[in-house]
């Protein structure tokens, strides 16, 4: 074990500290990590956690997540500067406005927001669950889907008799995933089965067999007889695809599909997180009590499965 490995693996016991690593991190970073996976996971790992701190590896709306769901314990970001541009493409008080324009609409808010925004809508979702999360909206058929368009676009699309209204909101990334980079690689390699990233342009979706979460991907491919797969969103993912699935080939839809804010974290900076306990993610206390809501109401639909 090199000195920076062993001098993590004293310091997260002393400081009884749990690593939360999301799937686009770097090989290094999820290696070290007690539990890697996509945004819901990352909530659900974080909401269950015993230990005192948690190591968040993600960008900042995560560990935000990770903090409401656990506002008792101390959540560290090793680089508290790796945001998301989608979620900063909207505010509580567009929200705000956009919901005085559509008083009987109820706000599904994707997990990639800011607590503040969290806190203004009726319940949340991930790429996992947004199907399932409006299925389950009864008492109203028009539906504030937020901020990303693409997704919310993907989820319409077999969500029959609801009137949805959308936000221009979107990753840079996988917005950049084009249906021509799928057809190319399919022509080059007819076996494979192409999965995509909800978050990709609905002509993009079209485009792949499958439209998943990063973890839906990981179990589509574990259980998936074929033995190639082009995949669709950010390429950080097919490390940890090779790492379970040796026999396995994957072919980056994009190799410009990169997040850089998710390559941020580095074993130096998870060193020094723990070293100082820092940096801190801190929630006011009364957008975090609305924002879990949201998100336990999105937890609590998975729990009736
Ligand atoms: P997942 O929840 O599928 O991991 O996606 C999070 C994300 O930010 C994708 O860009
Ligand atoms: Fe945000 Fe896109 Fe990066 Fe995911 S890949 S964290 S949506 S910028």
């Amino acid at each position: 074990m090199t000195e920076i490995l062993s001098r993590i693996a004293v310091l997260k016991k002393q400081r009884s500290a749990v690593i939360l690593a999301h799937n686009y991190q770097a090989g290094d970073v999820q290696d070290i990590a007690d539990y890697v996976g996509d945004s819901l996971g990352l909530s659900i790992a974080a909401s269950k956690t015993t230990a005192d701190v948690i190591i968040f590896c993600g960008v900042h709306f995560m560990a935000e997540t990770a903090k409401i769901l656990s506002p008792n314990k101390k959540v560290l970001m090793p680089d508290a500067s790796s945001g998301c541009p989608m979620a900063n493409m909207i505010t509580a008080e567009k929200l705000i406005e956009l919901k005085a324009k559509h008083k009987k609409a109820k706000v599904v808010c994707y997990v990639n927001t800011s607590a503040e925004v969290k806190a203004k809508s009726d319940i949340c979702c991930t790429s996992a669950n947004a199907q399932k999360v409006v299925e389950a909206i009864k008492d109203t058929d028009e539906i504030i889907f937020i901020p990303d368009k693409y997704l919310g676009l993907n989820t319409a699309a077999y969500a029959k008799g609801k009137k949805f209204i959308f936000w221009e909101g979107y990753c840079p990334i996988h917005m950049n995933i084009l249906p021509e980079h799928i057809l190319k690689l399919k022509k080059l390699h007819p076996k494979a089965i192409s999965l995509v990233h909800p978050e990709c342009r609905p002509e993009t979706v079209k485009a792949a067999d499958e439209a998943l979460s990063t973890e839906g991907m990981m179990s589509f491919v574990k259980s998936s007889k074929a033995l190639e797969f082009i995949i669709g969103t950010e390429v950080g993912m097919i490390y940890r695809l090779k790492k379970e699935n040796p026999d396995k080939i994957f072919y980056p839809a994009s190799e410009l599909a990169v997040c850089p804010n998710m390559k941020k974290t580095t074993l130096e900076k998870i060193l020094w997180s723990l070293e100082d306990l820092k940096t801190e993610i801190i929630v006011n206390e009364e957008t975090a009590k609305r924002a879990k809501r949201a998100i336990e109401k999105m937890i609590e639909i998975g729990r009736q499965d």
